[in-house]
């Protein structure tokens, strides 16, 4: 039987609308000067290949669930909701704060809710996407009201800094945004289209310690205990797969370039986005940027992003939004949302 893999159109009749967004990134900042002292590498080689000049790390006593409740507790009170009043909280991670139970449990705890339904999505860059279809579909259904799409990386626990070709990219940092049903609406949850490959999962892995290397048993290479990436492979594939994606939402709306706002892509590497610039042939400033401050956190790049354009008023209610990720799994998702 052929899965369905053509993407979904909500229906107007009830619809998942961004009601708040929040972020949260460590105080703690590791410069392209820094890493110099690192690894042989410098800025000019940083900067001119990755767009990259900061990001945030953690410090003993942060982590991937403080930070997300940080996030969550902001968009809170800027949505005036409770932690009581959320139905279902979703996080997307790689960086979870304990094997189990799930990050998001212990953001519930952190938000005072004792009875919602909460778990960890890991799809990782593409972990937003996933959780914001998940979310759309569930209140679509009318099984939710309220639901709360978390995306927390500690990416920096899992570099290897001695490795010039990854250390360079990844920071920290969350995201979040509170979805909650409106019947009847032209905004919302528009499209989403949610893709993996696992075909392809050593192009981008970490793979220690799971239940194929689990804890205390030797590996093959000890610096599995780090992420490792494909980073040409992984550049040529994101750039494709994030044009399929935009193309096919465009063609299933009936909408082109004019018709959005802005595009809020997978913060991976300046570059890549600004191929996908080219080949869609899109106004630059349709295009939001960010990695030059924060590098690549994963799936909470574009939850960080989305807030940033929310709060510096980029963005107004009624503009039509894309978020279109590509990541390990091999992952690849797309939402077309109305704010
Ligand atoms: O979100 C998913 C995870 N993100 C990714 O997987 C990232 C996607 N890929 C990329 O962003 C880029 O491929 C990189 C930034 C990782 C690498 O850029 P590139 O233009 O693809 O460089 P390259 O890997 O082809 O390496 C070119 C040269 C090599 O030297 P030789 O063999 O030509 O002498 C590398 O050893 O650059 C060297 N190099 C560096 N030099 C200075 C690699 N990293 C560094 C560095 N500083 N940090």
């Amino acid at each position: 039987m052929k899965g369905n893999t053509q993407g979904t159109l909500f229906s107007r009749k009830r619809r998942a609308v961004i009601k708040a967004t929040g972020r949260a990134v460590p105080g703690k900042v590791l410069n392209n000067q820094d890493l110099e002292k690192l690894v042989d590498t410098s800025d000019e080689w940083i900067t001119s290949r990755t767009g990259i000049k900061e990001r945030h790390v953690v410090v003993p006593g942060e982590s991937t669930a403080s930070l997300a409740l940080q996030a969550a507790q902001q968009a809170l009170a800027q949505a005036h909701l409770t932690g009581l009043d959320i139905d279902m909280i979703i996080c997307a991670t790689i960086t979870p704060e304990m094997v189990f139970p799930a990050t998001a449990c212990f953001v519930q705890a952190g938000l005072g809710n004792n009875n919602c339904c909460a778990f960890d999505v890991s799809a990782a860059c593409s972990g937003f996407t996933y959780a914001m279809g998940l979310g759309g579909a569930v209140i679509g259904s009318g099984q939710y009201n309220n639901v709360m799409i978390l995306a927390s990386e500690t990416l920096s626990t899992i570099t290897d800094y001695h490795d010039r070709g990854s250390c360079i990219l990844f920071g920290d940092g969350a995201g979040v945004a509170i979805l909650c049903a409106e019947e009847n609406s032209d905004r919302g949850l528009l499209y989403s289209s949610l893709h993996a490959d696992g075909g392809g999962w050593e192009t981008l892995c970490c793979k220690a310690y799971g239940s194929r290397n689990p804890v205390g048993s030797v590996l093959e290479d000890p610096n599995d205990i780090y992420m490792t990436i494909h980073g040409r492979e992984t550049y040529q594939l994101a750039v494709r797969r994030i044009v399929e994606l935009i193309n096919e939402s465009y063609e299933k709306l009936g909408i082109s370039n004019d018709d959005v706002k802005m595009i809020i892509p997978h913060q991976m590497n300046a570059r890549i986005i600004e191929s996908v610039i080219k080949r869609l042939s899109l106004p630059q400033d349709k295009m939001f940027v960010n990695i030059d401050r924060y590098g690549n956190t994963s799936s909470a790049s574009i939850a960080i992003a989305l807030d940033e354009a929310l709060r510096d008023d980029h963005l107004q209610e009624g503009d039509l939004i894309v978020l279109v990720s590509f990541g390990a799994g091999l992952t690849w998702g797309i939402n077309v949302i109305r704010l």
